[in-house]
Parts: C-alpha cells; structure tokens; sequence
C-alpha cells in the first residue's frame, strides 16, 4: 500500500501547480493526475454539477487504488470535499481553499485580496473562511472570469492575458491590498506575470505547498509514505490528449503518460 499512487484532480491544468509541489516535497510518491478539461472551467457550474465530477473522479482513483486523493482545486474544494469525506471515511482526502488566514495574519495594511473563481467567492464555505479569519482585516473578492481559459491553452504571457489580468488586480491595488491570495490553483502560473505587474512589497499567497505538507503527514500518520523510488506521473483528460500533451511541457517539466479519461 505505501507504493500506491496518490491521486490528484482538477478541472484542468491548474492543479499542476500543485502536483509541482507535491513532487517537490515528496519525491518517491508516484502521481495520476486527472484534467477535467472538457468541463473546464468548474468556476461557471453549479456545486451540483462539481460535486457529480467529485465523486466521479473518487470513484475513477479508487479504481486505480490511489492510497490517498488531493482536490488540487478551491472550486471542487469547496463544493464537494464534504461529500467525499463522508463517503469515503477511511480514505487520506486532502482538499484546498483560499488562504485566508495566512493572509490575515501576514497582512500590515489591513487589506486583503482574493482572486479566485466565481464559484469559490460564491461559496458558504468561502463566507465561513471569512467569518472565521477575517473579521479584523478588510478582505476584497475578485471573480476573475476567463484567466483559466487562456492558462488551459499554455497562454502565460500574452497582451490579451496581461490586460484580462491587469483589469482584476487594479480594484485590488486600488484598495491598498498588500497581500494577494491567489485563490485558484490556475493562477500560480501567472506569478511570473503578475510581478511585473505589482509593487515588490505586496504579497502573493497560494496554497500549493501546504496542500503538500497536509498530504505529507496524512501518509505519515497512517504509515503509508512511499520509500521506493516513483514511477512516471500519468495523465488523463476528459478532453482532447494531443492538446494536453501540447500544453504539458509549459507547466510540468517532468516525464508523464498523457491518456483520454471517459468517464
Ligand atoms: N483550478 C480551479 C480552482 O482552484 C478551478 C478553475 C476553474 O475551472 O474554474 O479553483
């Protein structure tokens, strides 16, 4: 069991940004990662709809006999990791949210941004992070509707994303923001972007390694971290394969298998 594959999902391509991280901290885990690109984005559907893709991909990674899952995405997070913990009580889950209490806390100008997707921001779960963090702080939300589109096409750098992109951290600058949360797992793709695009004192805060570290000691706790070397990471897209394996090297620069994911 301590050599099984871990599995990671998203709704495409963002939660490589995770999948980076988790290879960083923990080297001799091999990884299946699952891109729902062909429902992409998951921030303009209903929780329904997440939750079904949820306990589709749970039941696809059970299969593979995935010691442990990672919702390397806030949007699924936030609709679904509650289902699939009572479905699956004995199963290591490891979801993500926005990190606002990081940013509370690290905070010296009282404001914070959140960027992230229209169903995160929409969420009760979302609404529960503030009421339970973020009473002493000012906390602005921007949905930022098409980034993830233009990041699922390997688009980093072009003037139509710097314009999209400029359009929603201006409010946030506006309002004396000095600390961002990059409340979407497509958007650490954009760090590069984005600091050129802001002063060097303001702060960029994502999740992606702390989801590392949670996933870390819920193997250890039970015993089940890998100690022979990993295999190749594999790949599915519920979308077309060709444009995955085009997209890949810009955003993981590790060997992997790309297949198409049916179900
Ligand atoms: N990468 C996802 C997240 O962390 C969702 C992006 C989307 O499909 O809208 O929220």
């Amino acid at each position: 069991m301590r050599e099984a594959p871990i599995g990671v999902f998203d709704s495409g391509v963002g939660g490589l940004s995770v999948l980076a991280e988790i290879q960083r901290l923990l080297p001799n885990e091999s990884l299946l990662y699952v891109a729902d690109c062909g429902n992409v984005p998951y921030g303009e559907k209903t929780p329904e709809f997440i939750r079904q893709r949820c306990s589709v991909m749970a039941r696809f990674f059970q299969q593979q006999g995935a010691k442990a899952l990672v919702l390397a995405c806030n949007t699924a997070t936030v609709a679904g990791v509650a289902d699939l913990r009572r479905d699956y009580p004995e199963w290591p889950i490891v979801g993500m949210e926005p990190a606002v209490k990081p940013a509370a806390a690290a905070t010296r100008s009282g404001v914070v941004g959140v960027l992230a997707t229209t169903g995160t921001l929409q969420s009760a779960k979302f609404a529960a992070l503030l009421d339970r963090f973020a009473t002493d702080v000012r906390v602005i939300t921007q949905p930022c509707p098409g980034l993830v589109e233009l990041i699922e096409n390997g688009d980093l750098h072009s003037p139509a994303l710097r314009q999209l992109l400029a359009r929603y951290v201006e409010p946030l600058l506006g309002a004396g923001c000095d600390t961002i949360i990059l409340g979407c797992t497509h958007y650490p793709f954009l760090k590069p972007l984005l600091r050129q695009m802001i002063p060097d004192d303001i702060s960029l805060i994502d999740t992606g390694a702390a989801v590392a570290r949670q996933l870390q000691r819920l193997l250890a706790e039970r015993e089940l971290l890998a100690v022979e070397p990993a295999r190749d990471a594999r790949f599915w897209t519920s979308a077309d394969p060709v444009h995955f394996k085009d997209v890949l090297p810009v955003l993981w620069n590790s060997p992997g298998i790309v297949q198409s994911f049916d179900m």
